[in-house]
């Protein structure tokens, strides 16, 4: 994988940038969370810099969505995307980017005179604009994608004892990782909507995952709308212990709205002596800016939910291959 600052990039030079703006918006349609906005920003600046134009691409929720709105807030709010900077349509509005069709991804090459990934958190998909068009133009990783790679892969090689603790929905999806993570971790919370299948759930040994001595569910009911306070309190425990802690996925029933063991969790993260890698994509959205500095001073906040997920369980993302 090469980094941008081996690109050479020179005056005049259009460099295809992918990004994802795939934000969540709140009812009133303004950007509930602007990481991934603003995981962006360097990149773009290096290039403006070496006097490139950045040709900024992006998806947005379904194909039908317009990026508009992220773009129109995006530009208000970071000055340095006002001037030289071009933005295209939400991809997915072209079929050819999901179909991964070799004529879509021609036809963002021939936009640009190189690309970059700057959109780790959607390397798992082999959409065209990922995989497609490291086929036909020079194609390099830029700043935000690095510090995810990197990152990331330090949960290949952690501290001791190490917590890993997994939420949010779609076990059956998750058991990979449940298995992998049961050889590396010392203790694994399986908390949300996915303690409920888990429990149920054997490995692919035939094992029941709950006879596993190493796995943790939450306290009293596990089909409980949200993580109770002994839960909390196990978890502070761990987490005091912990000198590598890796979390992703909320708690709670996350869209209706139970949110308190999510928001508790981080804090008791900010305050911890461990090193902490978080992700999750939408879930961040109700953890408050001071929480999140304070997770990065000791650690790293991802941008991607389910291409960690799926870094996690396989080392690698069609998008880092598309690289290589
Ligand atoms: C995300 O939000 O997780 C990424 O942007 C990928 O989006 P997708 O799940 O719609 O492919
Ligand atoms: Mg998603």
């Amino acid at each position: 994988m090469k980094s941008i600052e081996e690109a050479n990039i020179k005056e005049g030079m259009r460099v295809l940038v992918r990004v994802d703006w795939n934000v969540p918006l709140t009812e009133s349609g303004e950007v509930a969370d602007t990481s991934r906005i603003e995981a962006a920003l360097q990149t773009i600046e290096y290039i403006k810099n070496k006097g490139g134009t950045p040709v900024v691409i992006s998806h947005f929720g379904r194909s039908g969505d317009s990026l508009d709105p992220v773009i129109n807030f995006a530009c208000k709010r970071y000055l340095i995307l006002v001037d030289g900077v071009e933005f295209l349509e939400n991809l997915r509005k072209n079929p050819g980017e999901e179909g991964n069709s070799e004529e879509f991804a021609k036809e963002l090459a021939s936009k640009a005179d190189i690309y970059v990934n700057e959109a780790f958190s959607v390397s798992h998909r082999t959409h065209a604009s990922i995989v497609g068009v490291p086929k036909f133009i020079p194609a390099y990783a830029g700043f935000s994608f690095l510090k995810e790679f990197k990152n990331l892969s330090g949960v290949f090689n952690p501290g001791h004892p190490f917590l890993f603790i997994l939420g949010g929905a779609k076990f059956e999806t998750k058991l990979p990782l449940v298995e992998k993570f049961l050889q590396i971790a010392d203790d694994v919370f399986i908390g949300g909507a996915l303690a409920v299948k888990a429990s149920e759930m054997s490995d692919s040994r035939g094992t029941p995952i709950a006879d596993n001595p190493k796995i943790i569910f939450p306290i009293g009911d596990i089909a409980a709308m949200d993580a109770n306070s002994e839960t909390l309190d196990l978890l502070s425990e761990k987490i005091k212990q912990a000198k590598f802690i890796l979390w992703n996925g909320p708690l709670g029933n996350y869209e209706k709205g139970f949110v308190a063991g999510t928001v508790a969790l981080s804090r008791m993260l900010a305050e911890s002596g461990a090193e902490v890698i978080v992700g999750g994509g939408d879930t961040l959205a109700t953890v408050k800016t001071e929480i999140k500095d304070k997770i990065s001073s000791h650690g790293f906040i991802s941008t991607a939910g389910g291409a960690m997920l799926d870094f996690l369980a396989k080392g690698t993302l069609p998008g880092i291959e598309a690289l290589n």
